[in-house]
């Protein structure tokens, strides 16, 4: 499948696709300059230059892997697998892989969304969407060769507000970000709003023990931070009330994976 061909797939996605598409960064730009807010001190960290530098090899296996409760917990490539399982892809290098056309969300260096290509099959498609042109440029660089397959594209979009149609994807993945977002429920609703009919999410996020000064504390995080700790019921909660069936969790120390599939039409 030929570059251009990959873009125009990427661009038949979107709900109001610009008439001049910027790609020059390698990733189509679609965030405004002029509308950029000032970003929460958890955000400005994703939008350094350093941070994309060391995320994927070591600040994304040490924080995560610590928060997952490792070695009893999932280590990376454990969490990888679960996810294309749980989003109804294949095995890497499988003959039955589906050509699913998946979204994940907050992307950051690619390093989940390279994982999720190894799940797709041939025509399926990729993208990864992440407002950080730092954490986007880190993911182009080192998403290339031939041994990505299928392909996969970058989008530099507002993960809380998609900028993607209705029903465009088959599974929606959204991991080490939800906590991130000004309006957590907002996103949540967005990332159902583009998946299809018996489409499937899977998020991973932060998880609030249930120690009782732990309330307070979160809140105070979460003003001076801008990140959120949810409680154990209300992810679940939130794709229950979104019409999610088959809802699952899997609760570490520190983080949670939820996943639900949204009906058949
Ligand atoms: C910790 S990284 C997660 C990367 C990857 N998904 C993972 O699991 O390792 C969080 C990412 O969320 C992105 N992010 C935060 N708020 C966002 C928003 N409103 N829209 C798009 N991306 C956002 C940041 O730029 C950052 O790249």
């Amino acid at each position: 499948m030929s570059a251009t061909t990959v873009h125009d797939r990427v661009l038949d996605l979107l709900r109001d696709p610009p008439a001049a598409p910027d790609t020059s960064a390698g990733y189509l730009d679609l965030l405004d300059p002029e509308e950029e807010r000032a970003p929460s001190l958890a955000q400005s960290v994703m939008e350094s230059t350093f941070l994309p530098q060391i995320y994927e090899k070591v600040w994304r296996p040490i924080g995560f892997n610590i928060a997952k409760g490792w070695p009893i917990g999932p280590g990376t490539a454990a969490e990888q697998a679960m996810t294309r399982a749980w989003l109804g892809l294949g095995r890497p290098g499988a003959a039955d892989r589906p050509a699913a056309t998946v979204l994940d969300v907050a992307c950051g260096p690619g390093n989940v969304t390279r994982a999720l290509a190894a799940g797709v099959g041939d025509g399926g498609l990729v993208v990864g969407v992440d407002a950080s042109a730092t954490m986007l440029g880190r993911a182009v660089a080192d998403t290339s060769g031939p041994e990505v397959r299928p392909e996969v594209r970058y989008v530099r979009g507002d993960a809380v507000d998609l900028p993607f149609r209705d029903a465009a994807f088959d599974a929606v993945c959204c991991f080490g970000a939800l906590y991130l977002f000004d309006d957590p429920w907002r996103a949540v609703d967005s990332m159902t709003r583009v998946l299809k009919p018996g489409g499937r999410l899977t998020v991973l996020t932060s998880r609030r023990l249930g120690l009782p000064a732990s309330r307070a504390g979160v809140a105070l995080l979460r003003r001076a931070t801008g990140y959120t700790v949810f409680g154990d019921r209300e992810v679940t909660r939130a794709l229950t009330e979104r019409g999610y069936t088959r809802v699952k969790q899997r609760r570490y120390p520190l983080m949670q994976a939820v996943g639900g599939t949204l009906p058949p039409r």
